[in-house]
């Protein structure tokens, strides 16, 4: 019996199909609904961060915080602190948006989403894609998306951040229906952060006796259970942090005025 090696011919070449795909379920459906998600995210972040009614006590729109600098109200200010100058009134949300947006622009889940939807490349499994090449993430540009662990720390900092702010909001009011989104957003945006495969790796990935250390092990084994479920986190932080902006600032704007907003 003849073995096949991984020189082998027949392993070199992929099948010679005359069609697209052979699949007859609605495979396009997942890159299409992605597509209109992130589309729509993208839409509404680039009106949120040029918005200026991101701010009414004792609410601050997740997409303008930590808002950093003298422009900033003063109830608005993180501690009350504004270390950055009104650098050219640039508004608040495009200071600190390299974090949280590096966070998901690099995030595995989301990579392979906008590779699918966007980029076609496949758009799904077994499923042709219009490029002739594929080299993957091994050279420039898409080798940077390795920094992905490294956002992870800034999006720790962003995730306590806004259950910083929703836990302010609770204090000074606990009624508020704004408050309520604004603590449900923060647990979804931690959880998300918390699910990342960067930080199941950070907890005990190069443990090679996880014996040895208990603490890492009931860690890792937490946001393993997490991880498991990254993308629905990714996609219920992704409309949460959209709905409780979009909250605040209606409120903001005075749109929204009922007794309990
Ligand atoms: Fe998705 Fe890290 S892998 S946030």
């Amino acid at each position: 019996m003849t073995q096949q090696t991984a020189e082998s011919p027949a392993r070199k070449q992929r099948a010679q199909l005359k069609v697209r795909t052979l699949r007859t379920d609605r495979w396009w459906l997942a890159p299409a609904l992605t597509f209109a998600g992130l589309t729509f995210f993208l839409i509404y972040g680039f009106w949120a961060i040029f918005d200026k009614s991101y701010f009414v006590e004792p609410y601050i729109a997740p997409f303008s915080s930590p808002c950093l600098t003298t422009a900033c109200p003063e109830g608005a200010r993180l501690f009350g602190w504004a270390p950055i100058g009104d650098w050219f009134a640039l508004p608040p949300g495009l200071i600190i948006l390299g974090l949280p947006a590096g966070f998901r622009f690099t995030c595995y889940y989301y990579r392979k989403s906008y590779y699918r939807s966007f980029w076609l490349s496949p758009p799904a499994c077994a499923v042709g894609e219009p490029h002739k090449k594929y080299t993957g993430e091994t050279r420039l540009p898409l080798v940077i998306q390795n920094v992905h662990r490294y956002f992870f720390y800034g999006a720790i900092l962003i995730g306590a951040i806004l259950s910083y702010d929703a836990i302010l909001a609770l204090i000074h009011k606990p009624a508020g229906l704004g408050t309520w989104i604004l603590l449900i957003n923060a647990a979804l945006i931690v959880l998300y952060t918390l699910s990342c495969h960067s930080c199941r790796h950070i907890t005990a990935g190069r443990l090679n006796h996880f014996s040895k250390h208990p603490l890492r092990y009931r860690a890792w084994t937490f946001v393993s259970k997490l991880n498991a479920k990254h993308m629905q986190l990714a996609w219920a932080s992704l409309f949460s942090v959209m709905i409780a902006d979009f909250y605040v600032r209606m409120v903001a704007k005075g749109v929204i005025t009922f007794p309990f907003a």
